[in-house]
């Protein structure tokens, strides 16, 4: 179906959806310079995991649990998780590949990966090493899969970023991309991200992190729909690409194939 969801009957991202559109008001990538997103993120880290909860009333998880299905991995795998913030997709990646397995996680805040080695530190398998999405700190084809949970939308290119991932990943296996995305038709994404603007500032508010909670919102602007972040997966070399939509569409799962 050109241009709609894809999604399977199991729940999972379904068939291939055919829209290599990008519309003018899509941006490529985040314009916030890096060392702003860093900073930021390493001052939200102490707070954010609690935030997510509040801001998604639990279903973070749920989510996740979804991306790591959708990586496809096998006991004892290896996979990458990049812009792997605090690590909750991290450990549930290590469960899915079990204590023979090894899971790396990356990212560029320091203050998230103290966090992350809090959590996950001493689950077997599991290592973080501070490192740029757009030049990951591994070689090539060394994964079964690479995953990305709400780290997209920070990258200063999109496309790029995938095919980054896409380099790490050997022939055969998934990157999955869990973001958040603007609901549909239009009408309902006016009122999502108006209602998002004004709600995520407040919820920081409640931490004593509002300035931080507003680039939140603002990180969605122009953000491309799921269609759009489909035909940028094609453009980074993935194939069998497909995508699922979550909670109306205010989160999207898309997962495409290695060549
Ligand atoms: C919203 S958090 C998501 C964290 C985690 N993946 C999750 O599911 O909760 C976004 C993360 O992306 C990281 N990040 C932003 N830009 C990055 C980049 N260029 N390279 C690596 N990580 C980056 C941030 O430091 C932050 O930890």
């Amino acid at each position: 179906m050109a241009g709609g969801p894809a999604v399977g009957a199991d729940g999972e991202p379904g068939p291939d959806s055919r829209a290599d559109v990008t519309t003018d008001a899509a941006r490529l990538g985040n314009n916030v310079p890096e060392p702003r997103v860093t900073t930021m993120f390493d001052s939200i880290a102490p707070v954010y995991d609690r935030m997510n909860t509040l801001m998604t009333a639990g279903s973070d998880g749920r989510w996740r649990r979804a991306a790591v299905r959708a990586a496809g991995l096998r006991n004892g795998g290896d996979a990458l998780d990049v812009a792997c913030g605090t690590g909750k997709l991290t450990a549930a990646l290590a469960q899915a590949v079990g204590p023979q397995g090894h899971v790396l996680g990356v990212d560029l805040s320091p203050g998230m990966l103290d966090q992350a080695r809090l959590a996950c530190g001493e689950l077997p398998g599991v290592e973080f090493r501070l490192g740029n999405a757009l030049a990951l700190p591994v070689a090539d084809g060394s994964f079964d899969a690479a995953t990305i949970a709400f780290g997209l939308r920070n990258l200063a290119s999109f496309e790029d970023g995938l095919r980054e991932m896409a380099r790490a990943v050997r022939s055969g296996g998934r990157v999955v991309c869990l973001e958040l995305s603007v609901p549909r038709p239009r009408f309902m994404g006016w009122v999502y991200q108006g209602i998002f603007r004004i709600t995520a500032p407040v919820a920081g508010a409640i931490f004593r992190r509002r300035a931080a909670y507003s680039y939140l919102p603002q990180s969605l602007d122009g953000f491309p729909g799921a269609e759009e972040i489909a035909a940028t997966m094609r453009r980074a070399g993935l194939v069998e690409v497909s995508f699922k939509r979550f909670a109306l569409g205010v989160v999207a799962l898309h997962v495409g194939t290695v060549v």
